[in-house]
């Protein structure tokens, strides 16, 4: 399995923005890796960013989609239009998602299920909160989004899943390796339980405040197949040292 560096650039990034994935694309270009990489730029910057990437073994992802293919939905963007716009990926049930925007997990596997009707993969991100980790319900709540958010019909092929405890995201706190082993191992065995043994292939990712410096040791557990990275995916210095913490094969 190639592990998976994807970098979600949030409601950030100007067109001038786009000589970050310039710079990534020529730093790759001359370092031979088994690593996948991604950058899910907003919305506005997608064909973009795909158009830069033509001949870049740099692949391009949307942050978020609506369930359906086309209508009366002023305002939103469908997963038709993201792979139109040259997408591959859409990341799906981002905290700040379910926070600010009141994403239930039957709205995330709705979401999950245009992205599967456009051909393109699933990044579903679940995680619990501190009061819920506090409160000991960190398992039952992960177990619980990965169950109700995760499309019957997924696969190595179309689904990834980020494992981002609130609480990591954007605070520079990251949990422990224990933590992090735990939840990625749970996970795997929800996976495996309810879609066989090929879903030892679908990739999980872990997010929280990864950077250069902490990326090995967590890239290096079992069942981390990568990572989803915010604040330093924006340029292309901080993320290439990610890259380069990833192993390599
Ligand atoms: P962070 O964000 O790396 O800035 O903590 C991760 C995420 O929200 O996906």
């Amino acid at each position: 399995m190639r592990t998976l560096i994807a970098g979600n650039w949030k409601m950030n990034g100007l067109a001038a923005d786009l000589a970050e994935i310039a710079a990534l694309g020529r730093a790759l270009a001359t370092t031979p890796r088994t690593v996948d990489v991604l950058i899910c730029p907003p919305a506005t910057l997608v064909a973009r960013a795909a158009a830069a990437t033509i001949g870049i073994s740099i692949a391009i992802g949307g942050q978020d989609c609506a369930p359906a293919a086309h209508g009366a939905f002023t305002g939103d963007v469908s997963a038709e239009m993201l792979r139109d716009a040259g997408a591959t990926f859409v990341i799906l049930g981002h905290s700040e998602r379910r926070q600010y925007h009141k994403e239930t997990d039957a709205m995330v596997r709705a979401k999950a299920q245009g992205v599967h009707r456009a051909r393109l993969s699933a990044i579903i991100c679940i995680g619990e909160t501190k009061e819920q980790r506090d409160a000991g319900k960190a398992v039952g709540i992960v177990s619980r989004q990965l169950a109700a958010g995760v499309p019957d019909g997924s696969g190595p092929g179309n689904l990834v899943i980020a494992y981002e405890p609130v609480w990591a995201i954007g605070t520079g706190v990251v949990p422990s390796e224990d933590q992090i082993a735990q939840m990625h191992t749970l996970i795997r065995q929800g996976l495996v339980k309810r879609f066989g043994a090929e879903a030892a292939g679908v990739r999980i990712l872990y997010g929280g405040s990864m950077k250069a410096t902490n990326a090995a040791p967590i890239l290096a557990l079992p069942d981390v197949n990568g990572g989803l990275i915010g604040g330093a995916s924006l340029k292309a210095a901080d993320l290439l040292g990610i890259i380069a913490a990833a192993p390599q094969g």
